[in-house]
């Protein structure tokens, strides 16, 4: 398995392109199966997420091109010769259960392997079970899969949602694109991927309304046409970056970056002294001072503060002036990546879904183990602004969620480099 060294070095300018988004790109790809027309994805990312999405569709059968060195995918599900999402590829990736709504509505038949849990929680599929059994699926649970029919095809309804679940609203919202009638979706998630998954879906002819909002209302038609769509920019890349010349000093402009979708981040790193500036090319980053304040961080869905954007946002803090408490009120164990920046000399507390930060000077090297993919990249940002050499293995975590990472950083000073595990 390989691993990543870094090395503190201090602070970072330059630019750094972001790329499509990758939440985006994976409820992108399922749509595909919604018509027998083709289906092309630009501006999409190269990440292990994408090919394993990829593998997932070809094996339903359709057919998935990757052209122009992975940013552009041409997909078609003319013909399909199997609707079962097996485990072997659902386990890896738990965005393979968006496959279910797509499959459901134009074949009226799906069979999804359940993802089982992941090192960040149990993520159980009852919401999206109850969303589709409201628009008349019947589904059952049986020896680990979700086996899902219709007989005479899906019914639009008014179905409110318990929570504003992101894969359950594209799931929903999906199947509801050819269900009969008129669906009214309540309490749906308002992600920015959700927005650019409709934007996609009307391309493609479907009658939808509210994306981005918590109601959504669908218009079920006969079928889709094929499309062409440019993937969103990538606002969890984006908060990412923006928090490298945070913790470094410098300044770093993120290409293709807006305000509108990383809002609420924004303004929390106003409130730790570090100025973000909308430019004709994307947002611009620096400190204000020389050390950032410590501030209080709750995750919420759209447009709160993103749950993947958490273990970043704890590794600036472990830095700043002053304690900081950081709530994760989305997932049920994701602080994992506390322990490792306490090997660091991170001064962290636990307890349950609250993390308590108190600031220290400056970070030390060391080894430290990435456990999921958010936390590989929090181990990388404070490798950047720490004292001396720090190794982050099981990098396998990294390429599921950013591009080049490496070139990216070097291009803006970073002293980073890949070992190659022999
Ligand atoms: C999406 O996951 C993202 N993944 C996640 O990003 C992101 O963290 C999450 O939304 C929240 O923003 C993709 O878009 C591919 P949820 P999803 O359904 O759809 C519980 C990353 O790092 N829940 O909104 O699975 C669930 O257990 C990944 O890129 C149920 O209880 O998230 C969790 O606690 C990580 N029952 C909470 O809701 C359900 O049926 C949020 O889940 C579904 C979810």
């Amino acid at each position: 398995m390989d691993s990543i060294l870094v090395t503190g070095n201090g602070p970072l300018n330059g630019q750094i392109p972001i790329a499509g988004a990758k939440n985006a790109c994976l409820t992108l790809m399922p749509a595909t199966l919604l018509s027998e027309e083709p289906l092309t994805l630009t501006n999409a990312p190269r990440l292990s997420d994408i090919k394993t999405m990829t593998a997932l569709l070809q094996s339903l059968g359709a057919e998935v091109s990757s052209l122009q060195d992975g940013q552009v995918l041409a997909m078609s599900s003319h013909d399909l010769t199997s609707h079962t999402a097996d485990y072997e590829i659902v386990r890896k990736m738990r965005a393979s259960n968006l496959v279910l709504g797509p499959l459901l509505a134009r074949f009226g038949q799906a069979v999804v392997s359940l993802p089982g849990g992941c090192a960040i929680g149990a993520r159980p599929m009852d919401l999206h079970v109850e969303g589709l059994e409201a628009l008349g699926a019947e589904i059952e649970l049986k020896d680990g899969y979700l086996h899902a029919k219709t007989t005479g095809g899906l019914k639009g309804a008014v179905h409110e949602m318990r929570f504003a679940s992101v894969g359950a609203t594209e799931n929903i919202v999906m199947a509801a694109t050819l269900a009969k009638g008129t669906t009214v979706l309540k309490n749906a998630a308002r992600e920015p991927e959700i927005v650019d998954l409709v934007e996609c879906l009307r391309k493609m002819g479907a009658q939808i309304s509210g994306e981005g909002t918590s109601t959504i209302e669908i218009q079920g038609v006969d079928r889709l046409h094929g499309a062409t769509h440019q993937v969103v920019t990538d606002r969890i890349e984006l908060g990412t970056y923006m928090l490298a010349p945070a913790m470094c000093g410098g300044e770093v402009e993120l290409l293709g970056g807006h305000m509108k979708l990383v809002e609420s981040f924004a303004a929390k790193l106003d409130a730790a002294g570090v100025s973000v500036e909308q430019t004709d090319k994307g947002l611009k980053v620096a400190r204000k001072n020389g050390r950032v304040n410590s501030v209080d961080v709750v995750t919420e869905p759209f447009p709160g503060f993103p749950t993947d954007l958490q273990a970043q946002m704890m590794a600036l803090m472990c830095t700043a002036d002053g304690t900081s408490v950081l709530e994760e009120r989305i997932f049920e164990n994701r602080f994992m990546h506390a322990p490792e920046l306490v090997r660091m000399g991170a001064n962290i507390e636990v307890h349950g879904g609250t993390a308590t930060v108190t600031g220290v000077e400056r970070l030390k090297g060391a080894p430290v183990m990435a456990t999921d993919l958010r936390a590989s990249v929090s181990l990388i940002l404070a490798g950047l602004a720490a004292e001396g050499e720090t190794t982050v293995s099981r990098v396998y975590h990294l390429d599921r969620g950013y591009e080049h990472v490496v070139r990216k950083l070097e291009g803006v000073g970073a002293k980073i480099e890949r070992i190659k595990d022999l």
